[in-house]
């Protein structure tokens, strides 16, 4: 008798442990979604959503994963119409730098509910085949959002592109430019070590980062290497400074961004007069990677592709000493333009 009691107690405290269990499940998930799902407030007249405060919570969910759908390209043209979906040009692009950090920019920029990215590298402006398309080409291209959103895309080959600078301004005069850089040796052995696992990929040998990086006549840097002259950073900023007022771009520090990204993420969000939505929650670090991964909400996170954090070949330390040595000025007039300093050596 006692021990059908004392079986009945236990099977009783275990339905109410469940269901315990079960509301803080569901009020963490919930929390978590609403985070997501806020409407966005009004910052600037050009982001200003049409109504949205209005959209019932269920209904915002809805067509978020709708918007996702879209994504995939899978829209018919009712749906287009129905959800009133666009396909706007930018309002921002990520011109580079290679290697600096431009996918898990732009993809930790996708966080953001008003941010809707292109995923492809579009090589509209620097590509002369597909500027010939023309503008409407472009905009084609780009991801369907909704109006109130914003459509950015990154292709870091237009930051060492001669005419891309002259193209984006008589596109849009007025549009907000990032670039993100990183320590520019590290950089430039990142870029190396691209091209390298490509090379190998296809079975072909090709030289050390030390034999192309310095020149052996002269036993000075190499500057006719294009990773080093793509790690030039001012010379080529300077370029794009004959269209556009330094205002217009932000500087993001890449290697920050590796390590610390939510801080970034928030001068990013500033810039582009967004508010403040990417948090903690969105970012976490996974060990088995090294790097911080993206977290949209409680079932949907993911990380970046492989080819994103490689290992890097050893390199010669006196290399990298001469090489540090010859950024040095350049680094130094580009703290002076850009009014951002970081602490290379
Ligand atoms: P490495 O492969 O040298 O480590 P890009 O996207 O412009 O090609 O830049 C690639 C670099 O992004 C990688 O260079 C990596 O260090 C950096 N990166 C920054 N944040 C990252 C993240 N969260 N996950 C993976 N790579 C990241």
């Amino acid at each position: 008798m006692l021990f059908k009691q004392q079986a009945l107690l236990r099977q009783k405290l275990f339905v109410l442990g469940s269901l315990a269990i079960g509301s803080l499940l569901y009020l963490v998930a919930r929390v978590g979604s609403l985070d997501r799902l806020q409407p966005i407030c009004p910052i600037d007249g050009r982001f200003r959503p049409h109504g949205q405060d209005e959209i019932p919570l269920r209904a915002l969910q809805f067509k978020r994963g709708l918007l996702h759908e879209f994504r995939k390209g899978n829209a018919t043209k009712e749906q287009i119409r129905l959800h009133n979906l666009v396909q706007q040009l930018p309002k921002a692009i990520i011109i580079g730098v290679r290697k600096g950090g431009t996918r898990a920019l732009l993809e930790m920029l996708n966080l953001h509910p008003a941010v809707v990215k292109a995923s492809q590298e579009i090589h509209f402006f620097d590509n002369d085949e597909n500027y010939a398309k023309g503008i409407e080409w472009y905009r084609k291209k780009m991801p369907f959002s909704y109006p109130h959103q914003i459509t950015i895309e990154k292709s870091p080959a237009y930051f060492i592109t001669e005419e891309v600078p002259e193209r984006i301004y008589k596109m849009n005069s007025s549009i907000k430019l990032l670039i993100i850089v990183r320590e520019p040796t590290t950089r430039a052995i990142s870029d190396y070590t691209q091209v390298l696992e490509g090379k190998e990929r296809k079975n072909k040998t090709y030289y050390k980062f030390e034999k192309l990086a310095i020149d052996p006549n002269t036993c000075e840097v190499n500057t006719k290497y294009k990773a080093v002259r793509t790690s030039i950073y001012t010379k080529h900023l300077e370029r794009w400074l004959k269209y556009f007022p330094i205002e217009q771009f932000h500087i993001v520090d890449g290697d920050r961004l590796i390590t610390e990204p939510l801080p970034e993420l928030q001068l990013v969000e500033k810039f582009l007069n967004l508010p403040p939505r990417i948090s903690q929650y969105n970012l976490y670090f996974n060990a088995t990677r090294g790097f911080y991964c993206l977290r949209f909400n409680i079932v949907f996170n993911k990380c970046l592709a492989g080819s994103k954090g490689r290992i890097h070949p050893e390199v010669d330390s006196s290399v990298i000493t001469k090489l540090r040595k010859f950024f040095h000025p350049f680094n130094q007039k580009f703290y002076q333009i850009t009014g951002r300093t970081f602490n290379w050596p």
